[in-house]
């Protein structure tokens, strides 16, 4: 049978339907509405895409965007210190630095500057440790979004095999917190994994995020299974190019119970996350 295709353009556009209410309730209550700074180093086709959709969206759903847009031999120093004036700026809730950086560039030290209240990417040490330890944290938006389009497809997850192939900082291992917190067995596979196939076929929920082009197939997928691809790959085609992702689509659709495309699945629940991340920020920073 075939699988039903899990569409990630209206769960997300759910997602930022609720944050558009709750800063309009702001806006009409008098009250100051939360804001997003994106900061682009660089002029990376690729982010340059991503970063105007975050700001066209981020002005879609009533928020107040700050846009950073630096040079390429932008050095450390001068980024901490736009850093360092996001973190004081009242205006701004949600601080988002979008990667890669340019080389040279140490990513890791630069995450460390946002102060752990604005990560709305939940990329800080500070998040990373809480999530871990099952504590409140701002959250990373693409896992986020994975659990969101898998509760679609069943609304319990518990007790389910989650298998994660994939263990990047970003993706794979806040993912693993995530579905464990939803009482799930998580296994994370890699590329230094043995029988790959036969552990992705114990997955009642397979997750690929290996950012390799049609990677997964039908050796991989269990009768049923939930398939969640993370993957965004350009390739070439007779036609110019397309966007793929990690499983191969047409191979698996009549095997899965339910799948994400690409493009359209997991895409863009990270934007509608990062919006409503930057919510729960402005609300906490409201606490104190
Ligand atoms: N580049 C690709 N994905 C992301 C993301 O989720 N956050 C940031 N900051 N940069 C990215």
């Amino acid at each position: 049978m075939a699988a039903s295709v899990l569409d990630g353009k209206v769960a997300a556009a759910e997602v930022r339907a609720g944050v558009a209410a709750s800063v309009a309730e702001l806006r009409a209550a008098g009250r100051r509405v939360p804001g997003l700074a994106v900061v682009l180093v660089g002029g990376d086709p690729a982010s340059q895409v991503y970063v105007a959709a975050k700001v066209k969206h981020t002005h879609e759903v009533g928020m107040h965007s700050v846009e950073r847009m630096l040079p390429a031999e932008t050095s450390e120093a001068q980024l901490f210190d736009e850093i360092a004036r996001l973190n004081a700026d009242p205006a701004v809730d949600g601080i988002l630095v979008q990667l890669p950086l340019p080389a040279g560039l140490d990513s890791q030290r630069v995450l460390d500057a946002i102060d752990p209240r604005k990560d709305v990417d939940g990329f800080h040490p500070v998040n990373v440790g809480r999530l871990s330890l099952g504590l409140p944290a701002l959250e990373p938006c693409t896992p986020r979004g994975c659990v969101i389009l898998a509760k679609r497809a069943r609304a319990d997850l518990a007790g389910l095999h989650a298998v994660i192939v994939g263990r990047s900082n970003i993706v794979g291992k806040p993912l693993a917190q995530l579905l464990l917190r939803e009482h799930c067995t998580v296994t994370v596979a890699h590329s230094r994994t043995r029988d790959l196939p036969a552990i992705c076929r114990q997955a009642d929920i397979l997750i690929a995020a290996i950012g390799k082009p049609k990677f997964l197939g039908a050796e991989h997928v269990k009768p049923g299974a939930i398939v969640i691809d993370v993957g965004i790959n350009r390739i070439a085609t007779e036609a110019g190019t397309r966007l793929v992702g990690d499983v191969d689509f047409d191979a698996v659709k009549d095997i899965a119970g339910a799948i994400t495309p690409v493009p359209g699945g997991v895409g863009p629940m990270t934007i509608a996350c990062l919006l409503d991340n930057t919510l729960t920020a402005w609300r906490a920073r409201r606490q104190g």
